[in-house]
């Protein structure tokens, strides 16, 4: 026998099973974004890899060895998104979107990095990213922050901790970055390889090292908050203002730096410690200089994305109610006749009765075995159109969970109705 085929490692299937705890997130996700009137804006998976080049940074991880990097037919260099920031930022400088005007975006679907998959890291997950345009003052930071606190409420997720740090303005972080790299050099020896290959190509990154072997020297470095010119310390000030207004509890990180290269002044994480070392549910910042180092006006930009792997995986753990909407109706069908007879009446019922889900039995087979499949289906009710019923242009309607409730044989019509009551009368 062949070999049978399968997902390229660290890209997911999404069951039938798992769908409806991920169709009841995506609807939260929705009409929260909603509440705050943002819109949601639909993006390519496939950018141009210039794109990521020049706004996540050509040192990071992403961009050094994560990205899925091809050629096409044409010869152009074209890569499947790893975040969705930049594409977004393409997209509005494209289409004019930042002129004269703010913004406020989301988008959903599936990004890409060559990562090691573990528990809660693939190389195809998913993220939902919101994006503001245009607002300067830390009150757009604080409303983002504020919707993604109601996410979680909404979902009932209560064991996440909000980070927060300010990385100041490119200048002030420049001479951050030179202090920086002094104070690790001093400790040379004592940097693992990463941070040692990091030290003059990506310093910051060494602040973020998990290797517990660096936590001595990390703890010692010069901190960024000192460091902050004077605009980006009143940024950082105005939003922890507004957060204690608005009861949204954070601490401060001063050794949160994110690992792309486009934020400045604002970044935050949400983070929880239930879903072991990959503890990040959301994570995002401000990006003010990205717009127009893409090519666009001097535009502010501010957003963050959600993973919904995290986010699911977190849900499904307590026990979130996610089960799929049960069927009503399953169709036996006995016989060619009934087979005609059969369909028109399952489009009649999804036209009379909206709401009604119905299944009709394809495929043949005794009606004992098509009792079986009705009884497995979870369907309230079989309703069985055999040659006495279509003589008579009858159906019956049999209960299949509640045995209290007769069997009975009603004119077609009437068994709509009968069917259309039942569903409104509580059944689920
Ligand atoms: P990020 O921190 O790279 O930021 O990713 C955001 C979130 O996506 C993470 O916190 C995590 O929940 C999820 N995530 C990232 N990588 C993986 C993976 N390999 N497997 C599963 N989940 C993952 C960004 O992508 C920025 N674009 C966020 C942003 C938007 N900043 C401003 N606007």
């Amino acid at each position: 026998m062949a070999n049978s085929l399968q997902a390229v490692r660290g890209m997911n299937d999404l069951l039938p099973g798992e769908t409806a705890l991920w169709q009841s997130l995506e609807a939260t996700l929705r009409a929260v974004l909603g509440a705050y009137g943002y819109q949601e804006i639909r993006l390519p998976l496939v950018e141009k890899t210039e794109l990521f080049a020049r706004s996540i940074g050509e040192v990071t991880d992403i961009v050094e060895k994560e990205m899925y990097t091809f050629a096409d037919r044409n010869g152009d260099s074209l890569t499947l998104r790893p975040e969705g920031t930049a594409g977004c930022v393409r997209a509005c400088i494209e289409h004019g979107l930042l002129h004269n005007q703010t913004q406020r975006l989301w988008y959903i679907g599936p990004m890409f990095r060559y990562e090691k998959p573990q528990k809660g890291r693939y190389r195809q997950f998913h993220q939902v990213g919101a994006e503001a345009y245009g607002m300067i003052g830390p009150d757009i930071d604080a409303e983002l922050i504020c919707l993604s606190a109601r996410l979680w409420r909404q979902l009932g997720i209560r064991d996440v901790v909000l980070q927060i740090n300010s990385l100041g303005s490119s200048a002030a972080r420049a001479v951050y970055r030179e202090r920086l790299i002094a104070y690790l050099s001093t400790r040379q020896t004592e940097l693992d390889a990463d941070s040692q290959r990091r030290l003059h190509t990506n310093p910051l990154r060494v602040l973020d090292s998990k290797n517990p072997a660096m936590a001595t020297v990390i703890a010692e470095a010069p901190s960024l908050l000192d460091h902050l010119d004077a605009d980006s310390q009143a940024h950082f000030e105005g939003l922890q203002a507004l957060l204690n207004t608005a009861g949204v509890a954070y601490v401060i990180n001063p050794r949160l730096v994110r690992g792309l290269d486009y934020y400045c002044k604002t970044v935050f994480e949400w983070v929880t410690d239930t879903l072991g070392a990959q503890g990040t549910i959301c994570a995002g910042g401000r990006y003010d200089g990205l717009i127009a180092q893409l090519g666009g006006e001097a535009v502010a930009g501010v957003g963050f994305a959600l993973g919904l792997e995290r986010l699911a995986a977190m849900l499904a753990a307590s026990g979130y109610p996610a089960a799929e909407a049960p069927l009503h109706v399953y169709l036996v069908l006995a016989g060619d006749a009934a087979q005609h007879a059969g369909l028109a009446l399952a489009e009649r019922l999804r036209n009379e009765a909206p709401g009604l889900r119905v299944r009709m039995h394809c495929g043949g087979g005794s009606f004992k075995s098509q009792f079986r499949r009705a009884d497995a289906s979870g369907a309230q009710f079989a309703l069985v159109l055999g040659e006495d019923e279509l003589a008579a242009k009858t159906v019956t309607i049999k209960p299949l969970r509640a045995t209290a409730t007769p069997q009975l044989t009603l004119p077609v019509d009437q068994a709509i109705a009968y069917l259309q009551a039942a569903m409104q009368n509580g059944h689920p």
